[in-house]
């Protein structure tokens, strides 16, 4: 282990309270795991709806996780007594580590990280974005601090898929990137891997175009949607096929996802297809709205 290691490895220990911004599918998520690995959490939505919605989400999640075997009844009781939710930016002022997971919109990402610089008070503390496809560079710009700004972009569902990207920007410190690297392994048992600070990163970068390629072999009409997805899943062993993952994902984020690449690179394989925005009109949106390429009990 080299010395900066040792140094991150430290300074992660010493993290008791984390801020979470946003709690719909992905800030519930990463609030509760943060709640599971002993971490005091406060998570800020924009009203008090939305954080009651959040709340029952994360507290569904964790009922759940009891129901399966992967957590016991007192695991459970102490991880709720770690978990606040707040429309109140000002209590994330104490926090250690703030972890930003609002709609995947420039405006709001950057009003967002402009509040953070503001309200949280400890000039150490670690400004991250769970952003799919934003620059890091654009959010880290929006703060006084930009060398404490840095992507930690987890994945869906955060309580069972173990990655965690780390994205760096031009101004992020070295010691940044092995905090949020030695946080994610060591506090939340996550499998980290890096990348720069290119829209999409890896892992979007690479499953965007496949999804986007899915919605087009639909819409052209050469086959049907359960078709396209057995084919994914009986012939490559994917868990699920790719429009049952661009629901579960939701379809305005994978839009977003898509927009923000096609902005980036400008190449056709990243242009959303047309199905995708009219069903975003539509408010198909995927699981989350009970309706998407399939019909979910909500
Ligand atoms: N959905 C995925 O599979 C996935 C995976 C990895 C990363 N992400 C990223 O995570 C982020 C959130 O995505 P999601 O799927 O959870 O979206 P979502 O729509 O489920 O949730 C977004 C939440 O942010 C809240 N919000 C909006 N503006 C806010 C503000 N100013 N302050 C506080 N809360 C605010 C909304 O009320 C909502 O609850 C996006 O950047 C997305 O790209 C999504």
């Amino acid at each position: 282990m080299s010395l900066m290691d040792t140094i991150a490895t430290e300074r992660v220990a010493g993290i008791e309270r984390v801020g979470v911004v946003g709690c719909g599918l992905m800030g519930s998520g990463i609030a509760e795991v943060c709640a599971r690995h002993g971490l005091d959490v406060m998570v800020m939505e924009v009203s008090p709806e939305s954080a009651e919605v959040g709340r029952q989400r994360v507290f569904g999640s964790l009922d759940h996780a009891v129901r399966r075997g992967k957590l016991s009844e007192e695991e459970r009781d102490s991880a709720a007594g770690r978990l606040a939710f707040t429309t109140e930016p000002d209590e994330l002022g104490d926090r250690q580590l703030v972890i930003e997971a609002v709609v995947e919109e420039e405006r709001a990402k950057v009003d967002t990280f402009e509040l953070l610089d503001r309200v949280v008070k400890d000039q150490d503390a670690v400004l991250a974005t769970n952003t799919s496809s934003i620059p890091i560079m654009k959010l880290a710009m929006a703060t006084d601090r930009p060398e404490q700004v840095v992507g930690m972009h987890f994945f869906n569902p955060v309580p069972v898929l173990p990655l965690v990207e780390v994205v760096s920007s031009l101004l992020t410190a070295v010691e940044t990137t092995e905090f949020a690297t030695a946080f994610a392994q060591d506090r939340l048992a996550k499998k980290v891997i890096h990348s720069q600070d290119r829209a999409g990163f890896i892992v979007n970068a690479l499953l965007i175009p496949y999804l986007l390629s899915a919605i087009r072999m639909l819409e052209s009409g050469f086959a049907t949607a359960a078709d396209i997805d057995s084919g994914m899943v009986e012939g490559c062993a994917h868990p699920m096929g790719p429009l049952a993952l661009a629901d579960l994902i939701g379809l305005d984020t994978t839009l977003a996802i898509a927009n923000s690449l096609y902005e980036e690179f400008r190449e056709q394989l990243y242009a959303p297809p047309p199905l995708l925005s009219r069903m975003i009109d539509a408010g198909l949106l995927g699981r989350k709205a009970g309706r998407g390429f399939y019909e979910y009990n909500r």
